[in-house]
């Protein structure tokens, strides 16, 4: 798959105007897509970026990262996806940096996502759909969930089984079991419980491009 990921990441430079600043998310797939902004020719003037692992990348190959503060709105946000339906709502947060990625997608005009084949579902959800909480909600938020979906709420841990932090100190949960027939309503009522951060599912703020790597690449 990875050359599908390195096929939806070039195609993606496409719609990269030269002196802008943009917005880049996380994860496998983004980093082809930094390794293609660093060898533009006509290159961008920065970034605005989802993580510290994409800030780190941006800066390896030469491109200034922003604030989104002292940018104001972004013209483009490109970032990956674990999950992508028809309608082009997502499951996103696969790298722990759902948060992040949410914000910039809202103060983006364009999201464009890139993905390989394997992300393209009909119905969202079986992926574990990924919750960030403050440390101190998780448990009453784990209960609220499996009230409200009757799926499973899980503590996402690392290799050494220690919670997984995020780049904001908090912590993961991921659903399994669930298959979202309302993506909307479901984002909205997650929304609601207190100590989440945010939600992994794209839904009121879906992506407006979605280009899956191939020969040649397909675009949604
Ligand atoms: C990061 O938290 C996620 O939202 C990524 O965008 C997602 O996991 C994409 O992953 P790959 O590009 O590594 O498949």
């Amino acid at each position: 798959m990875s050359e599908a990921k390195r096929l939806a990441a070039e195609k993606a430079i496409e719609y990269v105007e030269a002196g802008s600043i943009i917005g880049v998310g996380t994860g496998s797939t983004v980093a082809y897509f930094i390794d293609a902004l660093g060898s533009m020719k006509d290159p961008i003037k920065g970034a605005v970026s989802s993580s510290d692992q994409s800030t780190d990348r941006l800066r390896a190959v030469g491109i200034e990262v922003y604030d989104l503060n002292a940018t104001g709105p972004l013209s483009l946000y490109v970032d990956g996806a674990d999950e992508c339906d028809p309608h082009k709502r997502l499951i996103k947060g696969g790298g722990a940096a759902l948060t992040r990625e949410k914000i910039i997608a809202e103060a983006s005009a364009r999201f464009v996502c890139i993905v390989d084949p394997s992300k393209q579902v009909d119905v969202l959800g079986k992926f574990p759909l990924p919750v960030e909480v403050i440390p101190m909600a998780r448990s009453l938020v784990a209960r609220e969930i499996l009230a409200l979906t009757r799926a499973q709420p899980v503590w996402r841990q690392d290799a050494n089984e220690r919670g997984v932090v995020t780049d904001n100190g908090n912590l993961i949960l991921d659903i399994h079991g669930l298959a979202i027939t309302d993506p909307l309503a479901l984002e909205s009522a997650i929304n609601q419980i207190p100590g989440v951060v945010a939600v992994g599912l794209f839904a009121r703020r879906p992506a407006d491009v979605v280009i899956v790597g191939g020969e040649p690449p397909h675009i949604l």
